[in-house]
């Protein structure tokens, strides 16, 4: 896929979660929010790390990726702030808006003015190149993540399960005759708890 293809389909992508967003509510909302935050963290690096390198040096599209650069600044430290909030208050719902404002903002100048200077700086060959970077980096990144939430996964598994057996425990315990299995009701929170987080 080239660079602009690829970009293109991420920018459609978060679109539609912002869209998924604002129907959202409670609990949910925060979960997308989690999507998109990874969403654009992922798309700003891999962009960062090829794309405005490449479009750095030419004339043409200089300006503009300067520009760039510190739109995704803006966007990162709202992810940042955002991402500290348990639940969506007033002052979250403000954050939120203003970043859907800049990320749409930022996308139509790349699509509506980067895109067409880069095509015009960069051979067809580069865009091909840059795309197929961009992709196999983002794999890489997405790989690595999954891994993550999945060994991460395993463990909170491992304390439901624990969890689950010690919170029978003392229903059992309180049923039947013997009161002596009741002290597994403390370890119970203290692993709820934690298997939350
Ligand atoms: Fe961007």
């Amino acid at each position: 896929m080239d660079a602009f293809n690829l970009l293109k389909a991420d920018h459609r992508k978060v679109e539609d979660l912002f869209s998924q967003l604002e129907s959202a509510s409670g609990q949910a909302k925060m979960r997308v929010f989690e999507q998109i935050k990874m969403e654009l963290e992922l798309h700003t690096h891999i962009e960062e790390k090829f794309f405005y390198p490449a479009l750095k040096k030419p004339k043409q599209t200089h300006d503009l990726t300067l520009e760039a650069y510190e739109e995704h600044d803006v966007v990162k430290k709202l992810l940042q702030q955002m991402s500290r909030a348990k639940s969506a208050t007033e002052e979250w719902e403000a954050q939120a808006k203003v970043l859907q404002e800049n990320v749409e903002h930022h996308v139509e100048e790349e699509e509506n003015e980067l895109f067409p200077d880069a095509a015009a700086a960069l051979s067809e060959e580069d865009i091909e190149t840059l795309g197929e970077q961009m992709e196999a980096e983002k794999e890489r990144k997405q790989h690595t993540a999954s891994s993550k939430s999945s060994s991460k996964k395993k463990s909170a598994n491992k304390s439901a399960s624990k969890t689950k057996s010690a919170s029978t425990a003392p229903k059992r315990a309180r049923a039947g005759k013997s009161g002596s299995k009741s002290s597994g009701s403390k370890r119970t929170k203290k692993s709820t708890k934690k298997s939350r987080r």
